[in-house]
Parts: C-alpha cells; sequence; structure tokens
C-alpha cells in the first residue's frame, strides 16, 4: 500500500465509524420514543400532576421524567403495587388528611376544588403507570 491509499482508508474508517455512531443515536432514540405510549386520561393525568396551574405535584414529589422536582413528599414510584386498590390512591389525592394527619402539608385536592373527580381520576391512572 502506498502511503497516499493507506491515509485515504483510514480516513474513511474514520468517516464510516463517525455515520455508524450517528446511526446509532438515532436508532437509541427511536427505541426510546417506541416506550409504551400513555392513553388519553393517563396524559391528561401526567399533564395536571406536571403543571403548576393545576396538580403541581412536581413541587412536592419526585415523578420519573419530571424536572426540578421539591422532596417534600415521597417520590411517586411503583403506585401500583403500593395502593393495589385505585380506590385508597384517589382517596390520598382527594383528601390527605385522611390517612395522614391534619397536619399534612399536601393540598386536599378534591376536597377543596382544586382538581375535580374528573381529573383526579386521570390522575390516579396516570400515577399506575408509574
Ligand atoms: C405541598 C407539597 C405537596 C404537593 C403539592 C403534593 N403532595 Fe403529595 N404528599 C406530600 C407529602 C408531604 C406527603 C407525605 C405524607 C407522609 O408520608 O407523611 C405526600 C403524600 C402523597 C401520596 C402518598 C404517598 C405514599 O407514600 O403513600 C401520594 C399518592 C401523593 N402525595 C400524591 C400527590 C399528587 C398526585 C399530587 C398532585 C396532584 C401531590 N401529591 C401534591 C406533599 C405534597
Amino acid at each position: 500500500m502506498t502511503p497516499k491509499i493507506r491515509t485515504l482508508t483510514t480516513t474513511s474508517a474514520a468517516v464510516f465509524l463517525a455515520i455508524s455512531f450517528a446511526f446509532a443515536g438515532s436508532a437509541g432514540a427511536a427505541e426510546a420514543s417506541a416506550k409504551p405510549t400513555l392513553t388519553q386520561d393517563q396524559q391528561a393525568g401526567k399533564d395536571i400532576a406536571f403543571s403548576k396551574s393545576e396538580g403541581n405535584c412536581l413541587a412536592c414529589h419526585a415523578i420519573a421524567n419530571g424536572e426540578l422536582p421539591g422532596n417534600i413528599g415521597p417520590m411517586l414510584v411503583a403506585m401500583k403495587i403500593r395502593y393495589p386498590n385505585k380506590e385508597d390512591l384517589f382517596k390520598v389525592i382527594w383528601d390527605p388528611r385522611e390517612k395522614f394527619g391534619k397536619g399534612i402539608i399536601m393540598p386536599p385536592f378534591g376536597d377543596h376544588k382544586i382538581l375535580t373527580k374528573e381529573q383526579i381520576d386521570q390522575v390516579v391512572d396516570y400515577l399506575y403507570t408509574l
């Protein structure tokens, strides 16, 4: 091999590597977006939980994929296992004072009409995906 050809081969190998990395990157992105999509109700619940003007659950709870969560409440994770009965989870959000006592800092979302029954149902549907 002449030096010139060797340089060419090295260069094309580098280009090939760069291209394969680019493809690997886009394959990763495709995989991430192929994650199970949320139903309409679950997505609505997520929007409520993440929105500052509605549930704002993120202000106090860490939630998967939520940015800048607060740490006043426990992380919301494995909710289906921890609350096998949906009604119990609904009740905690409707009025956490029943379960945690009057001093709880979490607002009684249903009892204080911050969220409607339908909205809390959607939040519960979403929490069940966590
Ligand atoms: C102002 C802070 C605050 C906000 C806002 C808040 N929570 Fe909480 N939440 C808490 C605290 C504190 C607890 C822990 C109670 C305890 O363990 O003593 C809690 C407990 C819970 C629990 C029970 C967790 C468990 O481990 O049993 C659930 C479920 C929950 N919150 C859901 C929500 C949802 C859904 C929202 C939004 C609609 C929300 N919280 C908004 C502070 C908050």
